[in-house]
């Protein structure tokens, strides 16, 4: 892709389904907020696509924890705070896009994408394999 952000491809499905899903949605999601600001769509356009972040990943992050919690999972407390730091950023993009900011808002999307596709790859990778070990998948 010319834009430079990461794909979605199989190195990055974990065998969990449910997570699977979610997550390439959840790209999905993130690349379309990419494209929306570089073509300067309308605020109304950006706004909705950020809400359903907010939204999806709140439901997401949840499920997972809930898994986690459920099947007591060891790496638990960083794998919360990973999550609490996508939200983070999160914030930081909406708080530069309200300001306007749209080279900002670009580059802050760019590293919502990559730090996304680090998290699936690393953190969610090693909790779905936990998961599946444990039979809860
Ligand atoms: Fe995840
Ligand atoms: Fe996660």
């Amino acid at each position: 892709m010319d834009n430079g952000l990461t794909v979605w491809s199989a190195e990055f499905e974990n065998g969990v389904i449910w997570q699977d899903m979610q997550h390439r949605e959840l790209v999905q999601a993130i690349h379309k907020l990419y494209k929306a600001i570089a073509s300067r769509q309308p605020e109304e356009v950006v706004q909705k696509i950020v809400a359903f972040l907010y939204d999806y990943t709140k439901n997401h992050f949840e499920m997972e924890e809930k898994y986690m919690e459920e099947f007591q999972y060891p790496d638990t407390m960083i794998h919360v705070q990973q999550h609490r730091d996508f939200i983070a950023m999160l914030d930081n993009f909406e708080k530069e896009r309200i300001d306007s900011k749209t080279l900002a808002n670009l580059s802050l999307c760019f590293d919502l994408n990559e730090w996304t596709l680090s998290h699936i790859k690393n953190e969610d990778q090693k909790f779905a394999k936990y998961l599946i070990d444990e039979g809860g998948a």
